[in-house]
């Protein structure tokens, strides 16, 4: 169990965005980038990049990640952390060229990853979850329709550990949150969820936390 309550889960979001938000607030120039992956190309921003990396950084963490592409958040996740798990899922239905790019960025990466990521070629909601297994963090980043984005939750609600914290890219979009809202409603899980935050981002505003993140901690 990576996170034995609800306090030890809020504490590594708050770490998390103590790290983000010194980025964030640091004026261009000043910015000393010092890890690769901040500056790989990909659809998210350096900021969501070391949110997620500190977000996932206590030894254990169990990743799973819906929408990988080409691997930006993935990698970011995975990047010296000592992982449990990192499981990726994408059907590359946005574009099939992206998978051998995401091939090419893992082999990259390969050195600076403790946890290899396992990657599964499938289309998130129908495919079956019962093996799966259970995780910490769960990112979700595939169809930003409020439709996809309430199924990003509810298919994978048996997949969350007791105590775990889902993050949900692009929570700037009115679909995205409207998709959130259906979720919680639909499973009757509002009393699980303990805290919630919104990291700004967004169209002009990218170079924050890109679409702007959700970041939920849920308590089962
Ligand atoms: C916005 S991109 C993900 C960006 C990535 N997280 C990053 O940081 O670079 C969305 C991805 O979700 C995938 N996707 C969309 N709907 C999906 C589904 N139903 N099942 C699996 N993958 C899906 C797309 O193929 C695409 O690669």
């Amino acid at each position: 169990m990576t996170f034995a309550n609800v306090e030890e889960a809020i504490r590594q979001i708050e770490k998390a965005m103590a790290f983000s938000d010194k980025f964030v607030l640091t004026s261009p120039d000043k910015r000393c980038v010092l890890q690769h992956y901040l500056t790989m190309k990909g659809l998210s921003s350096p900021a969501s990049r070391i949110f997620m990396n500190i977000l996932c950084s206590k030894s254990g963490t169990r990743y799973l990640e819906v929408g990988t592409h080409t691997g930006s958040s993935l990698v970011a996740a995975c990047h010296k952390n000592p992982l449990g798990r990192a499981v990726a899922i994408d059907d590359w239905s946005m574009d099939k060229n992206s998978k051998p790019k995401l091939l090419e960025n893992l082999q990259f990466f390969d050195r600076e990853f403790i946890r290899q990521p396992e990657l599964i070629e499938a289309e998130a909601f129908s495919m079956d979850k019962s093996k799966l297994g259970e995780f910490d963090v769960y990112f979700y980043d595939g169809c930003h329709s409020a439709d996809s984005t309430e199924k990003g939750l509810i298919c994978f609600w048996n997949n969350l550990a007791p105590v775990s914290i889902v993050v949900i890219d692009d929570y700037s979009i009115v679909r995205v949150q409207q998709g959130i809202i259906r979720a919680i409603d639909k499973l009757g899980c509002k009393q699980h969820l303990r805290y919630a935050w919104t990291l700004p981002g967004g169209k002009g505003f990218e170079h924050l936390y890109w679409g702007g993140l959700a970041v939920m901690v849920f308590d089962k």
